[in-house]
């Protein structure tokens, strides 16, 4: 699949005359919201892990030197703690090309703290997309991100607000955490 899946996303454009739809955030769109939405709160969704095994061409990297930002597996009971956004339908287009490095929007239901569930969006980078850089130790990933850097900043940074996102929201990630335990580590090492 190519590195740029605006054209992709663009397919799914047909919103059965919604003039609203849910996205599920569980990234960069946790902690950066730099689009309109009418609604935003705490949700998960079940059956996806997140991990860092997604490249960075274009925000936390460069294509000659990717970074690694997170996406998410699928795997069996699992449960994803994000931020769902209640947007517009034009919206669609900034965040498409803020997650055309391989992120394709997938339909899941989105479950809010209540209880209450709603079908919305997601961006999952798939293991088949061009920048898919997949498994590694949590240790070697924060060495990665600890030597990587793009247009939108250091990757570290990322980690750092992601993980920081979700003590804010009481959750916790053992994958997330434990690389951002790995780069402290790193850092006084220095
Ligand atoms: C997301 O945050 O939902 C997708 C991954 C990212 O943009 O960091």
């Amino acid at each position: 699949m190519t590195a740029n899946t605006i054209a992709i996303n663009q397919q799914m454009d047909d919103f059965d005359g919604h003039h609203s739809v849910w996205l599920f955030g569980y990234g960069s769109l946790i902690y950066k919201a730099d689009f309109p939405y009418l609604q935003r709160q705490p949700a998960s969704i079940s059956g996806w892990t997140r991990r860092f095994w997604q490249g960075s061409h274009d925000h936390r990297g460069t294509p000659q030197a990717p970074g690694r930002v997170v996406t998410l597996i699928e795997q069996t009971d699992a449960i994803c703690h994000g931020m769902a956004y209640l947007i517009t339908p034009e919206v669609f287009a900034h965040l498409d090309h803020r997650e055309k490095n391989g992120y394709l929007r997938l339909a899941t239901p989105i479950t809010f703290s209540d209880g209450r569930s709603e079908r919305g969006l997601v961006y999952i980078a798939m293991p088949d997309n061009a920048a898919y850089l997949g498994a590694a130790s949590e240790q070697a990933i924060a060495r990665h991100i600890a030597s990587s850097a793009g247009p939108s900043g250091p990757n570290a940074d990322y980690l750092k607000l992601l993980a920081h996102a979700l003590r804010e929201m009481g959750q916790s990630d053992p994958h997330v955490f434990a690389i951002e335990q790995h780069l402290a580590d790193l850092n006084h090492c220095d």
